[in-house]
């Protein structure tokens, strides 16, 4: 062994740094174990990460639909895509007089922004329309959900407004989030509430006499619109 007589030192310093190396990297390579199954990708934590996205965080807790998703994601087999709409998405919203909403008109319209399947961006030519979201029914009238594609643009479309993904904001194989700019519309919201909820006292004079949306069906979405926000803001 001529290597180890003329180099003894460098075959114990090789070993000492081996063993150093080893020793020293054994509790890293432990430490960021793959996230088990019961450990669902936390929505309300990505969305808030992501900024912006505040007005529709309050809104998934407020309405516990965050809370519903979660519980859901637990199950490995279960997908979920998400449409999160900018706070300048909500602020852009038409301002009208300030309402009461009661749980359940705040619920469908956040559902409408979750289709309950994980679609990968490159896979939204392959959705037909319209498609099935975790809000009411998808027929005309109801809560339909249309995504046309041309190239990388992705469109949906309601039947009120459109608007493109303009972003990923997290995507994983179970759960993906796409940045919307504009909140999404159900057609519901315009047909079945056009007798109007009741105005509320107190705040909703204050928010009150800004209402220049033209139909009484877009001024019912703002109504729900103003109080997400007035909502965000008294969380
Ligand atoms: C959505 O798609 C359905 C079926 O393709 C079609 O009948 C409907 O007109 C579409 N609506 C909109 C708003 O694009």
């Amino acid at each position: 062994m001529a290597i180890k007589k003329q180099y003894p030192n460098l075959i114990f310093t090789i070993s000492f740094l081996l063993f150093t190396y080893l020793h020293c990297s054994t509790p890293s390579a432990q430490a960021p174990a793959p996230a088990p199954p019961t450990s669902p990708p936390n929505i309300i934590k990505i969305l808030k990460k992501a900024n912006q996205y505040t007005f529709f965080v309050r809104l998934l807790k407020s309405t516990q639909v965050s809370d519903r998703l979660i519980g859901e994601l637990r199950d490995p087999d279960d997908g979920k895509t998400i449409f999160a709409p900018t706070d300048k998405a909500f602020t852009n919203l038409k301002s009208g007089p300030m309402n009461s909403l009661n749980d359940n008109q705040r619920v469908e319209p956040v559902l409408f922004h979750v289709v309950p399947v994980y679609i990968p961006l490159n896979q939204f030519q392959t959705v037909s329309s319209p498609m099935t979201t975790h809000a009411g029914d998808s027929g005309d009238g109801e809560y339909p959900l249309n995504v046309t594609t041309a190239g990388k643009t992705v469109t949906l479309m309601t039947g009120l407004m459109k608007t493109r993904l303009v972003g990923t904001i997290y995507s994983d194989g179970q759960l993906a989030i796409y940045r919307v700019d504009q909140v999404l519309q159900p057609l519901q919201i315009f047909s079945s509430r056009s007798s109007g909820p009741t105005p509320a006292p107190g705040k909703a004079a204050d928010v009150a006499e800004k209402s220049r949306a033209p139909g009484l069906a877009m001024h019912n979405f703002a109504l729900f619109a103003v109080s997400v926000i007035v909502l965000a803001l008294s969380l």
